[in-house]
């Protein structure tokens, strides 16, 4: 079988470089995205190093002529991709009468937009190869998290997303599905413990208490779960949302 080629969007860093370097550990080669080229580095050299594949794309995923140029630019080097995992992501955390406009569009334009148009760009390479697997990062917070209207209306909305990519390009066979994480140490974890004021050790600690397997997660968590969902095997798992937070939610 050809080689697979996969885009992991906000991969330079956290859940999106331990995504991006456990496909490649698959054997996928992947085009390593985020906002600036440079910052995908450490991912490409880890990927390299460890013996498989990746370039470093720099594009902003809520800007349709950066992404084209993006995924064009990944179909001229690696290969057609196959493969795209929406990761890309960012917070813009407070309450609803302290959130502004700005506040809003930046996270819809990020997560919402952003899938929709990495994945729009990638479609037709799946199409034409009758193959494709597409992961989008939803959240917990999908369920309702104060401060976080913003950022909940798009991990729901990426579940709706998720969906319907999987009932339109089904026939084609494409799978789609969510991973909807708890809480996973990384930067954007620790901006929020900054936020709140709590030392980040601490605000860890809290939370593994009040998680069923009393630990926090870990990015290769996530990455574990999308090898699952991107492998040859798992065809027939498609329009699904995979809560990987330790414990059920509600
Ligand atoms: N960390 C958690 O606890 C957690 C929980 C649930 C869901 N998630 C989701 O998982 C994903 C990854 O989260 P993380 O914790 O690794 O975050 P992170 O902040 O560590 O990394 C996010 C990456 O996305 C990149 N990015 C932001 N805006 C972008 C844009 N417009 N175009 C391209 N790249 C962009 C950033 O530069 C960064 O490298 C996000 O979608 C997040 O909402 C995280």
């Amino acid at each position: 079988m050809a080689e697979r080629v996969a885009v992991v969007s906000g991969a330079a860093r956290g859940i999106g470089a331990a995504v991006a370097k456990r496909l490649a550990a698959d054997g996928l080669a992947v085009g390593v995205l985020d906002l600036d080229a440079a910052h995908c580095a450490d991912t490409v050299q880890a990927i390299t190093e460890a013996g498989g594949k990746a370039v470093a794309l720099g594009a902003d995923v809520s800007n349709e002529d950066s992404v084209a140029a993006a995924v064009g630019e990944l179909a001229g080097s690696l290969g057609a991709p196959t493969v795209v995992v929406n990761n890309a992501g960012i917070l813009r955390d407070n309450l609803l009468f302290k959130m502004s406009v700005d506040d809003w569009d930046a996270v819809m334009g990020v997560h919402l937009r952003g899938a929709f148009l990495m994945t729009r760009a990638v479609q037709k390479y799946m199409v034409e190869a009758k193959w494709g697997r597409v992961v989008n990062l939803s959240s917990t917070s999908a369920l309702g998290n104060r401060g976080q209207a913003n950022y909940s209306a798009a991990k729901a909305g990426m579940q709706g997303f998720t969906k319907t990519v999987a009932i339109e390009l089904g026939k084609f066979g494409v799978t789609a599905n969510a991973i909807a994480p708890g809480f996973i140490v990384t930067d954007m974890t620790a901006a929020t413990a900054a936020r709140v004021g709590v030392d980040f050790e601490d605000f860890q600690k809290a939370t593994a208490a009040q998680i069923p397997v009393q630990r926090v997660g870990r990015p290769e968590d996530i990455a574990h779960t999308a090898s699952f969902l991107v492998s040859e095997g798992a065809g027939f798992v498609s329009g699904q949302v995979i809560y990987v937070a330790g414990g059920p939610t509600n």
